[in-house]
Parts: structure tokens; C-alpha cells; sequence
């Protein structure tokens, strides 16, 4: 035996699944389908030993040897011989536990579960450090699109400085579908649901929650600092009217979902919320499902990254390249060597302290003087408005939409609190960020 043979001891690399879902089944399928090929590239085969399940005589759509499943997760997460497990379970107990005893007990693992990272990141890394194995989760933002492990390794030389995401497909399709089809919100909603896109309850998507955890989880990685789910500002898009994107699309906007993390010297942000978004940004033409992040690095320049963010094959995708890099690992004898990356302790910039340009849409009183005693109190808190447009008027109102300048959130709040209180104000109707463009 050579001295580089030596260290490639292992015959095969063993996988124990916990779960056998929507994204099981694309791991499954992967590793059956594209088994020859990915053995060829990584020199040894991986097989699957165990899979986890809650029902045994669940229809799966397509055949698995029922001697590989078990309702038993210590069959998986005990057993001597499986190297790597790989969580498609979702969801946070028993979940948790189950990968903290597999890290327990030496075994690298995988996940595609951004609840559990979002929330227990810190615990999660400590345990893998601990037995010096892999724990990583690149399915877990933005499903196929391999972000992750570009933010930790081939952006490695760059300060990010910003980084912009479309990172839930759900919104996406439903404003896309708004924007496009001239639907109002709950049609596109619907259709989502119909397409089994949206769930039957779909707080989690449309009100930004997973989009937030996702974010949580590339601002750590960006800025090298934990951002926890509780430091992310969070806005759904329950909230924005036909009318909007109508007007948005006239002033040369889309509107989408976003998540925002920035680096600035006053302490970094991370965000999701809806903004407009200029029509010629590389993120506008993004419709649709898809997800896609438009980093920007300070040697990079700016860079985007498309694709599926969601799906069995997609995130299988993500889910066996995260199998195949632990294997490696493995296979070499090499300690788990992603491992976590926050080593600063970042100052977090409220959103108040936030500058941004807004969209604003007013119904006031349809007469002389309105505008002068809106502008005065923009005035009086350093608000400057860059147009005023007026949209429509019938019986004594006019709707109006304003755009400022770059202002503090703060400022922004405070004066829109007077302004609501003015008798000739009508309706502050919508307050939307302005996102993508220089001052
Ligand atoms: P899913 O379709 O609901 O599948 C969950 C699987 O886990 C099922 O096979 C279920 O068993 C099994 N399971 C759940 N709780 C269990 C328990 N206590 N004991 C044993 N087995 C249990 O979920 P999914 O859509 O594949 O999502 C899995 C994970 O991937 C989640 O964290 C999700 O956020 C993440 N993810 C999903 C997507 C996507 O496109 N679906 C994309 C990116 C990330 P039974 O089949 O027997 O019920
Ligand atoms: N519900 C998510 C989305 C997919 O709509 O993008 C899973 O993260």
C-alpha cells in the first residue's frame, strides 16, 4: 500500500436518513439515480443503511427495500456503522435531540432544517467541534442553490458587504403572479395553495418568518457574527395592494420579498421585509418559484446566485453534495473542517438608525394646503421628498404617492405618526422601502 493509499481506508461511506419526505425521497432518488456517477467522483460508494420514519406502510411513491426502514431512531442514530446522518425530518423535537445524540456519537451530519440552525446554531456547531465532525445544512437557505458553502469558502477573501436575497419561493410566486397577472393578494395566495406551493396555513411564508430564519443564517455566515431569529426586523406581504405594484411599476419598480443583510461601520442589519425594487436590478427579473441572492464582496464586486429554492430534487441537490463533501472528509480522516465561522460579536443596527428611501401611499383631503402641512412636518423631521405624485381623486379625496429621500427609519415613523393625525389625512395606506439603488 502507498502512502496516499494508506489513508484511503474506507470501502464505502454509510448513511442513515432520518426522514423520508418530500426531500428524503430526492436524496433517495439522487443517490440511486446519480450512485454511479457520484462514486466515481468521490472514489468510494454510499450506501444507505437506515432510514427513519414515523409510518412504515406509507405509500412512498416509489420502491424502498422495507428492510431499510425503521420506526426505531436508535437503529440510525446508534448504529456503529453508519457515518453520516442525514436529517429530512423538519421540525424541532425530537429533531434536536436525534442530531445532537448522532454528533454525540461521532457521526457528521446533515440538515436541510432551518428552524433547527436558525435557533440552535451555537449548540449544534459546539456538539459537531466536539467529536471533530461535519455539520453542515446548505440545503437549509434557498434550497438548490448552493450559497453556503460560497459565502464560507470561494467568497472567503472578501468583506461582504451586502448581501440581498429572494430567499422564499412562496412570496415570490405570489407577487410575481400579482405583478404579472394583475391578481389581488388572496387570488395569488390561493393559487400558491393550489399549486402546493403556500400550506393551508401560510403565516410562515407570507409573513416572513422563513425568510427570516433563512437570513439569520446567511448574515451569520456573512458578517461572521450570530444573528439569532429574534435579531432579524420581519414584515410579511399580507399588506400590499394591486395599487401598489400598479404605481411601483409606473415610478420604474417591482416589488418583491426581501432579505437584507448589510455590513456599514454603524454595526450590520439583517431584514425581510417587501420593498421596491428598480426594474433594471439583476434580483427584479427574478419571478416566479425561484429564489436568488445578489451578494456583493469588496473584492467580488457584485455577483447573483438563481435557482429552485425549494423541491424533492433540488434540495436533494444541496443535501447530497453536503453528504458527498462529509464523505470526503471522512474517507480522508480529515476533522469536520467547516465548522462554525462567528467569531465576532457584531453591534446590530436597529431598524429606527436604518436609512432608506420609502414609497408612500396617502389618502388626504382633496384641497389647497394639504400638501403643504404633510410637507412641513416631513420638514421638521429632515424627511425629504424626491416626488410627489397625485394618483386619483373622487368625491373630496385624492390618493397621493410619495417617494423621499434617504432618511433614519426614526424619523421616518415619527413624522408619519403626526401626519396620520392630521384631520385632512385620510388613510396612510402603505409605507414601502426603496431597495437596490445608490443614493
Ligand atoms: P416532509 O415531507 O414532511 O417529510 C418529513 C419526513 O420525516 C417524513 O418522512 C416523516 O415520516 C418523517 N418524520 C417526521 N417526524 C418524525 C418523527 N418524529 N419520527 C420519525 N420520522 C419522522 O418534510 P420535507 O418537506 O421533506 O422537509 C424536511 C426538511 O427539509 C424540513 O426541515 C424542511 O424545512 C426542509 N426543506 C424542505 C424543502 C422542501 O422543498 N420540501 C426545501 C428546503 C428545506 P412519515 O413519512 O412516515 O410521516
Ligand atoms: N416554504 C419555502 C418557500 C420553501 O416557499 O420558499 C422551504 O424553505
Amino acid at each position: 500500500m502507498s502512502v496516499g493509499e494508506e489513508s484511503l481506508r474506507k470501502e464505502q461511506v454509510t448513511i442513515g436518513l432520518l426522514g423520508l419526505g418530500t426531500v428524503g425521497r430526492g436524496v433517495y432518488r439522487v443517490l440511486c439515480d446519480n450512485g454511479a456517477l457520484i462514486t466515481r467522483r468521490l472514489g468510494v460508494p454510499l450506501e444507505i443503511k437506515k432510514i427513519l420514519v414515523r409510518d412504515l406502510q406509507k405509500d412512498r411513491g416509489l420502491y424502498i427495500p422495507p428492510s431499510l426502514l425503521t420506526t426505531n431512531p436508535s437503529e440510525v442514530l446508534d448504529d456503529p456503522e453508519i457515518d453520516i446522518i442525514v436529517e429530512v425530518m423538519g421540525g424541532m423535537e425530537p429533531t434536536l435531540s436525534y442530531v445532537l445524540q448522532g454528533l454525540r456519537n461521532g457521526k457528521s451530519v446533515i440538515t436541510a432544517n432551518k428552524d433547527m440552525v436558525a435557533a440552535y446554531g451555537r449548540e449544534l456547531f459546539a456538539a459537531a467541534q466536539r467529536t471533530q465532525r461535519d455539520f453542515l445544512f446548505e440545503a437549509s437557505v434557498a434550497g438548490g442553490i448552493p450559497i453556503i458553502r460560497v459565502l464560507k469558502e470561494c467568497l472567503v477573501a472578501n468583506y461582504i458587504q451586502e448581501l440581498i436575497g429572494i430567499v422564499n419561493g412562496t412570496t415570490n410566486y405570489i407577487l410575481s403572479k400579482m405583478t404579472l397577472a394583475k391578481v389581488d393578494f388572496a387570488q395569488a395566495l390561493a393559487e400558491a395553495q393550489a399549486l402546493g406551493y403556500a400550506e393551508q396555513d401560510p403565516t410562515n411564508d407570507i409573513d416572513g418568518f422563513d425568510a427570516a430564519r433563512k437570513m439569520a443564517i446567511l448574515g451569520s455566515i456573512a458578517f461572521n457574527s450570530r444573528i439569532s431569529l429574534e435579531d432579524v426586523y420581519v414584515e410579511g406581504i399580507r399588506n400590499i395592494k394591486p395599487a401598489d405594484i400598479q404605481y411601483a411599476a409606473e415610478l420604474g419598480y417591482v416589488i418583491k420579498l426581501l432579505g437584507i443583510a448589510k455590513n456599514t461601520p454603524d454595526g450590520v442589519d439583517v431584514r425581510v421585509h417587501p420593498a421596491l425594487l428598480p426594474c433594471t436590478h439583476p434580483l427584479a427579473a427574478v419571478n416566479d418559484v425561484f429564489n436568488a441572492v445578489f451578494v456583493k464582496g469588496d473584492a467580488v464586486g457584485e455577483a447573483m446566485f438563481f435557482g429552485r429554492g425549494a423541491g424533492e430534487l433540488p434540495t436533494a441537490s444541496a443535501v447530497v453534495a453536503d453528504i458527498v463533501y462529509a464523505a470526503r472528509n471522512l474517507i480522508h480522516n480529515v476533522p469536520g473542517m467547516l465548522s462554525c465561522t462567528c467569531f465576532e460579536d457584531r453591534h446590530l443596527r436597529p431598524i429606527e438608525a436604518v436609512p432608506n428611501k420609502y414609497y408612500l401611499r396617502l389618502v388626504v383631503l382633496d384641497r389647497p394646503g394639504v400638501l403643504a402641512q404633510i410637507a412641513f412636518i416631513f420638514g421638521e423631521h429632515e424627511v425629504s421628498l424626491a416626488s410627489v405624485i397625485q394618483k386619483s381623486a373622487a368625491e373630496g379625496k385624492a390618493e397621493i404617492v410619495l417617494v423621499t429621500h434617504r432618511v433614519a427609519e426614526g424619523n421616518l415613523r415619527r413624522a408619519l405618526k403626526l401626519i396620520g393625525e392630521l384631520p385632512v389625512v385620510d388613510a396612510i395606506c402603505s409605507v414601502i422601502r426603496v431597495e437596490g439603488e445608490e443614493d
